[in-house]
């Protein structure tokens, strides 16, 4: 405020605070329109804690995860920071969304957001099996959320805020990474895989339909190929030319299988993330957007810091902000923020047919 201000009359008072009324509705106005709440399905790329409560190796509830994270908390994301579905939540002024298996059963408020997305978790039920939530047990825990809300709310208040809610959904990258990985990937024809994947994920998307879900926010997946553990496996440290190639054809496939659910259900909407298109560049040309080093991992052991994941005796960088990756599979806090304004704000061809700040305000 200026030094005006200090010195101003009764009447320039009560100037000043119109302007301080209309410049906090102005600011709410620029946050994106209300949606009551997220639910999050997915992989570790959206985790926020589930896997802290299973007997699982695939977590990350200890330091150095979280090293960036308010109070240094190693929370269960498997970032230094925040990741893409924090930001989600911040742009549209909520907070994150818990994780399912820390709510109690009996007492819980599912009405702001549930996020049950596991690290580990694929497309396929057989993706790191028993070691994660699968994404179909994941929509079975949805729909006893449905069914406790239709209870607590009336099954027609409980039908509208669904509606207007928003479905986050990050999975596909553990199934293409197994995928990669196996011998069936060396015949050199990625297509069949895909297609077998996304013949599952049309029923899985198909049963949120049917729960409610209307406005659904897909993250295709990345260049997973480029990861610091797909990149180390190559004798030139190169990405993976076959998990690269898989990824971009299930984001296309996405694509179809989106398109197609809409002309059949005029009532739902979404929003694409081609994930791959976006992140590519970053890992291209990172000086172009602000960072020094897209190949190794900031937090790791052996390799490019690849061959271990990130653990309390694991190496870490000094600074986060210029590593595209922390660890071996997964983005900085940095790259995750990138990511998500442009999906919140961006346009097509990387966010389509719409951007998550429209989807919202439908
Ligand atoms: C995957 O597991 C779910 C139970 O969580 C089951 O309903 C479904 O039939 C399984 N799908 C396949 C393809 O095995
Ligand atoms: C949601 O829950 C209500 C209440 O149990 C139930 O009547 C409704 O069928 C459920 N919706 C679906 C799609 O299962
Ligand atoms: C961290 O890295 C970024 C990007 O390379 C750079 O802009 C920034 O100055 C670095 N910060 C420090 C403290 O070195």
């Amino acid at each position: 405020m200026g030094a005006a201000t200090v010195t101003s009359s009764p009447r320039s008072m009560v100037a000043v605070a119109f302007l301080a009324a209309a410049t906090t509705f102005l600011l709410a106005a620029a946050t994106a329109a209300p949606v009551p709440a997220i639910y999050v399905f997915g992989d570790s790329l959206a985790d926020v804690g589930n896997n802290n409560h299973l007997p699982t190796l695939l977590r990350a509830d200890f330091p150095h995860n979280g090293i960036d994270y308010p109070g240094r908390k190693a929370t269960g994301r498997f970032s230094n920071g925040k990741n893409s579905v924090d930001f989600l939540a911040d742009s549209l002024g909520l907070a994150s969304p818990p994780p399912y298996l820390a709510l109690s059963r009996s007492n819980a408020n599912y009405a702001n957001g549930v996020n049950f997305a596991s690290g580990g978790a694929g497309v396929s039920n057989a993706t790191n099996k028993g070691q994660c939530i699968s994404f179909d047990k994941q929509i079975d825990y949805f729909s006893s959320v449905n069914a406790s809300l239709a209870q607590s709310l009336g099954q027609a208040q409980t039908t509208a805020h669904l509606a207007k809610s928003l479905f986050a959904i990050t999975i596909g990258s553990n199934d293409i990474i197994h995928y990669a990985k196996s011998s069936s990937a060396a015949a050199g024809n990625n297509q069949p895989f895909v297609d077998a994947l996304i013949q599952t994920l049309t029923g899985q998307l198909q049963r949120l339909y049917d729960l409610g879900a209307r406005k659904l926010v897909f993250l295709g997946t990345g260049p997973v190929g480029c990861c610091p553990s797909l990149r180390e496996l190559s004798a030139a440290k190169d990405c993976s030319a076959v998990a690269n190639d898989a990824s971009v054809r299930y984001n296309a496939a996405a694509a179809s299988l989106l398109g197609g659910m809409v002309a059949r259900h005029p009532d739902m909407r979404y929003a694409l993330f081609d994930s791959s298109a976006a992140l590519l560049p970053f890992i291209n040309t990172p000086a172009a957007y602000g960072f020094a080093e897209a190949k190794a991992a900031c937090c790791g052991l052996g390799d490019m810091n690849a061959k271990i994941g990130c653990t309390p005796l694991s190496f870490y960088c000094a600074n986060r902000t210029s590593h595209v990756f922390w660890d071996f599979y997964h983005p900085t806090e940095a790259t995750a923020r990138k990511l998500s304004s442009t999906a919140f704000d961006g346009s097509a061809p990387l966010i389509f047919p719409m951007n998550i700040r429209q989807l919202s305000a439908l």
